[in-house]
């Protein structure tokens, strides 16, 4: 397939890219570079199986009508659509960028597959979106692990920013269907992503690194003086907040899978965890024995908006497509960020 990769040169979108590079699709990446690595890319392209299939185009997807002819000149069949903001703290502070950056740059992106429709090659007839487990906001305990129909009710602008996407997409396929035209959308919600390329090409890069296992990783190699767990008084077995982390490969791999049995005229959504959750100390107890190194850690207060409990019930994704996540071991998916992380102690550098 020929595949529009949006963000390619951010965390989970390139290592989609590689994903996709190594099953031998072609590949363009669109990015502003905003909060990707140009390096990322040039990585790939130069490492990658495949790596010569690999385009890059420094654009917006604002920037409607270049991406409508990017569209047409790579006769792109499929977008993976992973541009985006991701700070759920930052989009309480700056709200109108998340809904400009991810509400309004993915109708753009929209506005350009529906007008390829009208293209001689037939346009985008696949759009995977990069959801979140966000959208849900802060389910009822009875409803912990989360189907897809739990109910949605984001809680701060980030989760809103993409809710709207998904509805957005639920519209265009229904008046695509309507007119005739070829297209199906899938919206994919992550819980928390972790890891990184095994080979140790790529790896997660954010300037600041807000997550919980970069973070505790920089701690134990002194790269910060230590590191604070957000409050410890939660209901939960011993007190921190609980979460369901997925390896990044494992997320390319459910992209390629869905993109490979998306029906016309359908949306559809799967979460995609592994479906158990860990708490926070015992992740930063999994990163100690990992690194071998101890990390100072301080209790401080809850941060706000943080649900005590969040893991998937995958159950959907595994019934209808066969895929489920293959790293299950927390300290194996610890392993390959750590792995990532010494063998980069800059990231892509500045
Ligand atoms: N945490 C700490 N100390 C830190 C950093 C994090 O205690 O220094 C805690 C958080 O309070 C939370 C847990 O570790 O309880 C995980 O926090 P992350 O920041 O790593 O991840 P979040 O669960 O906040 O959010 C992630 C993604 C979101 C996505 C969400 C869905 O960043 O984009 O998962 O579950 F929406």
């Amino acid at each position: 397939m020929k595949v529009l990769v949006t963000g390619g040169a951010g965390y989970i979108g390139s290592h989609a890219a590689q994903r996709l590079l190594a099953d031998g699709h072609s590949v363009v990446v669109v990015d502003n570079l905003s909060r990707g690595h140009a390096r990322a890319v040039q990585r790939l392209r130069e490492h990658a199986r495949n790596g010569d299939r690999l385009g890059f185009q420094h654009l917006d997807i604002r920037a409607t009508d270049t991406i409508e002819t990017l569209i047409r000149e790579h006769r792109i069949d499929t977008v993976m659509h992973f541009a985006a903001l991701t700070y759920v703290g930052e989009s309480v502070e700056k709200p109108l960028d998340y809904y400009e950056n991810n509400t309004a740059g993915s109708l753009s992106l929209l506005r350009a597959c529906e007008r390829s429709w009208s293209h001689a090659h037939g346009g985008v007839r696949r759009f995977v979106f990069s959801s979140t487990a966000a959208t849900y906001g802060e389910p009822p305990a009875d409803r912990v692990p989360i189907r897809e129909d739990c109910p949605q009710n984001p809680i701060n602008p980030y989760g809103a920013s993409k809710l709207m996407v998904e509805r957005m997409l639920r519209d265009s396929v229904a008046a695509a269907a309507r007119s005739g035209s070829d297209f199906a959308a899938a919206c994919l919600r992550y819980f928390n992503v972790a890891g990184a390329d095994h080979t140790g090409l790529i790896g997660e890069d954010h300037d600041p690194e807000t997550h919980l296992i970069p973070i505790a990783i920089q701690a134990a190699m002194g790269k910060r003086p230590g590191m604070t767990i957000f409050g410890e008084d939660y209901p939960t077995s011993d007190g921190t907040c609980v979460r369901d982390y997925v390896h990044v490969e494992d997320l390319a791999d459910a992209h390629v899978t869905v993109m490979q049995k998306m029906t016309t005229g359908t949306c559809v959504a799967y979460n995609l965890g592994i479906g158990r959750g860990y708490s926070v100390k015992e992740v930063i107890a999994a990163v100690e024995r990992v690194t071998a190194k101890p990390i100072p850690v301080r209790i401080g207060q809850r941060r706000a908006g943080d649900p005590p409990v969040l893991f998937a019930d995958p159950a959907k994704i595994r019934a209808e497509l066969g895929w489920s996540a293959s790293w299950t071991d927390l300290e194996r998916i610890i392993s390959t960020a750590w792995e990532w992380m010494r063998r980069n102690p800059e990231g892509y550098g500045r």
